[in-house]
């Protein structure tokens, strides 16, 4: 590039370099290397169509909530249906622009920015030689291809998230846990039932309902039903009232699901008698009716009424006597 130098020194102008020699692709001179690029292009489109529809019928075929593997190959179809999906159509698309849509580069001159017909009549003759150029029209299977596979693309992430929406929350699965009467409290997760003499002041147990069926829905009510037990010295505990009978001896037990948006709260501050969620830092006081002292839950932690049966053992009084998790599905009652 050459530069016009003006009296002070300072460049006046610079040439304007042009554009590089355009050389023509194989597919620009062969139809059949034309055709069979056009092939190539559908046969991408196709996979990405067949990925989309595979990733629809795992949603619809694959049980979830049964076992971990089904749920692992639930999420692996679901994943590489999407995956294989969306990546099918950007490859083709870029195959389809590097070897058959025109590669001649176009310049328009720079001009006065304005909007005058002259100037908008040129760029919409510009517009339709460039579809022109691009074969679009042309070549219809291509079209076809490209329709299919954008128009189905979505689908894998829509019918699963419509398929989610809604359900029971007010009445039903959410609103209730495996928690019954009588019910032993075990160890998670060898489900080993616990006798009130084993806790010691300050131990910590996760503790799931004792001989959950493992069957459909296993994994779902062991999740909803999980809870936190400690023991404090009877001293040192709130009694909340109205729940005068809902602990013994300073042994409590609270759901383990966090009532801000549902994480497991894990983290026990032996000194403080704080549990704190990880997620956002949400802190419970167990002493005094697992309140929020900090952080952006709302509301306590649903207590699981317990007493022990006649062999010591730790047991349910009742299930919880609201909902557990999110404060959301509390405000649905
Ligand atoms: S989920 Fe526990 S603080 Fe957000």
């Amino acid at each position: 590039m050459s530069t016009v130098v003006g009296h002070d020194g300072a460049p006046d102008h610079f040439e304007n370099p042009g554009l590089p020699p355009h050389h023509s692709r194989m597919s620009d001179r062969d139809p059949r290397a034309a055709k069979r690029a056009e092939r190539q292009v559908v046969v991408i489109f196709g996979i990405s169509i067949l990925a989309s529809i595979a990733a629809l019928v795992g949603y619809f075929t694959i049980p979830v909530g049964t076992t971990l593997a089904s749920i692992r190959l639930s999420t692996l179809v679901l994943g590489v249906g999407l995956g294989v999906g969306m990546l099918g159509i950007g490859v083709a698309a870029v195959h389809w622009a590097k070897t058959l849509m025109s590669n001649v580069e176009h310049v328009e001159k720079r001009k006065v920015i304005g909007s005058d017909p002259e100037i908008r009549n040129t760029a919409i003759t510009d517009l339709r030689e460039g579809i022109e150029d691009a074969n679009i029209a042309r070549r219809p299977l291509l079209k076809g291809a490209l329709a299919g596979a954008v128009a189905l693309a979505p689908l894998p992430f829509l019918v699963p998230l419509i398929g989610n929406l809604g359900g029971d929350w007010n009445v039903g699965s959410f609103r209730h846990t495996a928690w019954r009467e009588g019910r032993r409290l075990a160890t998670d997760p060898d489900d080993v039932p616990i006798r009130a003499a084993d806790v010691t002041v300050g131990s910590v147990f996760q503790v799931i309902p004792h001989g959950l069926p493992d069957e459909e829905h296993y994994l779902e009510e062991k999740a909803k039903a999980i809870v936190i037990m400690t023991r404090l010295d009877p001293s040192e505990l709130i009694v909340q009232e109205g729940r005068e009978d809902w602990q013994y001896e300073g042994i409590v037990a609270y759901s383990k699901v966090c009532t801000h948006v549902g994480c497991p709260v894990a983290l026990y501050e032996q000194d403080t008698h704080h549990l704190l969620c990880p997620c956002h830092q949400s802190t419970f006081d167990v002493a005094d009716g697992a309140k929020v002292v900090f952080g952006p839950a709302n509301r306590a932690l649903p207590q699981l009424p317990i007493t022990v049966d006649d062999e010591g053992y730790l047991v349910a009084r009742s299930d919880f006597t609201e909902p557990v998790g999110p404060s959301y599905w509390e405000r649905l009652k």
